[in-house]
């Protein structure tokens, strides 16, 4: 059974995964004006792989026993000057996810949650590739500059696909 912090706290980063899914909807559609629709692409499967988080997150809430209360989602940013400016934008995005992440294993700890504790490691080692998954684009926009060979990277990006984890 789920303390009242802990519920709380979840709620709260149910809401901000869906959030962050906005945010990158929001950069998806900003790259698709730009006739870059290979990052859009990328940004539109970061939204799908976000709300995978918000909805793992709420299925655990119900699962253990507590009460689920969807929050207002922020209206985000919607244009950028360049790319590398949305992606170090992303970046910066998942580093506080990350810390948001990492107060809630604070949370269960201190309150002794061992099952959400545990539950939480997913995000933690999820996190981690999150975060070196916009630092790799950010390292090759930087060689790539803004010049042609953005269209090279723009086609690379159009093949992401979102993969559901295996066994989540
Ligand atoms: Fe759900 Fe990108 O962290």
């Amino acid at each position: 059974m789920l303390g009242k912090k802990m519920e709380k706290a979840l709620n709260d980063q149910i809401t901000w995964e869906f959030y962050s899914g906005y945010v990158y909807l929001s950069m998806s559609a900003w790259f698709q004006s730009q006739g870059l629709p290979g990052f859009a692409n990328w940004m539109e499967v970061q939204n799908q792989e976000e709300v995978f988080h918000a909805t793992k997150m709420f299925r655990y809430v119900l699962e253990s026993g507590g009460t689920v209360e969807l929050g207002a989602i922020a209206k985000p940013k919607a244009a950028w000057k360049k790319p590398l400016d949305a992606f170090q934008d992303a970046l910066a995005h998942e580093q506080g996810v990350t810390a948001r992440i990492n107060a809630l294993v604070d949370l269960a700890q201190k309150e002794k949650d061992h099952a959400t504790n545990n539950f939480l490691q997913w995000f933690v080692s999820e996190q981690v590739e999150e975060e070196a998954g916009v630092s790799d684009i950010i390292s090759k926009l930087k060689l790539v500059g803004d010049g042609g060979a953005l269209f090279m990277l723009d086609k690379d990006l159009s093949t992401r696909v979102f993969t559901p984890p295996v066994g989540a």
